[in-house]
């Protein structure tokens, strides 16, 4: 698995807990910034991370602004891409088995480094079940492909 990782000055210090978890976890993954220290705008970061997990170059994306609200609606204007919103590991786990969600994002003003890194492992660790929630993702495709 290789996933594609970026923040906004908002998300830096949990966009730098998600690559220690990555190690830990044995992951692939890349940094696409921002660097720290300046203000930088969100969807600058989520749009070239939805486009490469949309691509099929990255797996999964992980996103972080400061609410990852931002995050979140700019990369869910990337066609295939479905990012979901997540601030606990319930939502985290049913987000994989129903949505299929491709794109993680989360809010460093919202949530902490540790609670970022269990919801992250599980949404990582949680396969999609298929089935009816294929049929209803199957949905949005047809509605994206218009
Ligand atoms: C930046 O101040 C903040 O607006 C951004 O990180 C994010 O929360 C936007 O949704």
């Amino acid at each position: 698995m290789k996933v594609a990782i970026a923040s906004d000055h908002g998300g830096v210090n949990i966009r730098e807990e998600m690559k220690h978890l990555m190690e830990e976890m044995g992951i692939e993954y890349e940094d696409f910034g921002c660097e720290c220290g300046v203000s930088f705008d969100y969807p600058d970061y989520a749009l070239p991370v939805a486009e490469k997990v949309a691509s099929g170059e990255f797996d999964k994306g992980i996103l972080i602004c400061g609410t990852g609200i931002g995050m979140s609606i700019s990369a869910n204007k990337v066609k295939g891409i479905r990012c979901a919103l997540v601030h606990d590991v319930f939502s985290a786990k049913a987000t994989r088995q129903h949505n299929d969600s491709n794109i993680l994002a989360m809010g460093e003003r919202v949530i902490g480094p540790g609670l970022a890194r269990e919801i992250a492992k599980t949404w990582l660790e949680t396969e999609f079940e298929g089935g009816r929630h294929a049929n209803r993702i199957g949905k949005i495709k047809t509605y994206e492909d218009l």
